[in-house]
């Protein structure tokens, strides 16, 4: 089976980076990368032995600065895809440079164009429920430097229930983000999307 090199960004729990590293037949982990030392995600990478690391922002880093830095580790680890999984920091246009328009993807928690950004305390789930929305699920979709906004690849969505909270529409969208997002990357990795 061929395999192909990806690096995977991530910024904390890493659940999605495990189903990669489970499920994904297609690639190769060359690097996760993470900017907070402290993710969990590069725990999980260590007992797969696979290499990896925090680049953090400095303090007198602007994120041009910082985003221009990644990318330039990034791109010289020759990764055929650059998947972000849980990655917090919005890229910068600068690290797109190296790379083409079909070698970053994202995993959103929601059916984008709904409910776009969000930073770590964004409870996207939550103003699903507020705004009393009938479906939710995933959208998997190539990264532009507009966020979120990238051409849409895959969505996987469910009806609400009436006794949905939160917590439930958190663990659906994980199990859908799991079961859907090692296979997108496969399909690109053997150039089928
Ligand atoms: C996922 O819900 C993903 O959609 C979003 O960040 C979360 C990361 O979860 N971009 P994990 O770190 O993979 O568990």
């Amino acid at each position: 089976m061929t395999k192909h090199p990806i690096v995977v960004l991530l910024s904390g729990y890493g659940s999605n980076l495990q189903a990669i590293i489970k499920k994904s037949k297609h690639s190769n982990i060359v690097a996760v990368i993470s900017d907070d030392v402290n993710a969990f995600g590069l725990e999980r990478a260590s007992r797969a032995d696979i290499f990896n690391c925090s680049v953090r922002q400095h303090r007198d880093d602007t994120r041009e600065q910082y985003c221009l830095r990644l990318s330039r580790i990034v791109s010289n680890l020759h990764p055929k895809l650059v998947v972000l999984a849980g990655f917090m920091k919005v890229l910068t246009p600068n690290f797109f440079e190296p790379f083409h328009e079909k070698q970053i993807v994202n995993i959103h928690p929601s059916l984008l164009p709904k409910h776009k950004g969000g930073g770590p305390s964004h409870n996207t789930h939550q103003i699903v429920l507020d705004e009393k929305d009938e479906e939710h699920g995933i959208t998997i979709h190539y990264v532009v430097p507009e966020v979120d906004s990238g051409p849409i690849l895959w969505q996987s969505q469910f009806f609400i229930q009436p006794e949905d909270t939160a917590e439930t529409l958190e663990t659906k969208v994980h199990k859908l983000e799991h079961q859907w997002y090692p296979w997108v990357i496969d399909q690109i990795l053997k150039e089928n999307m």
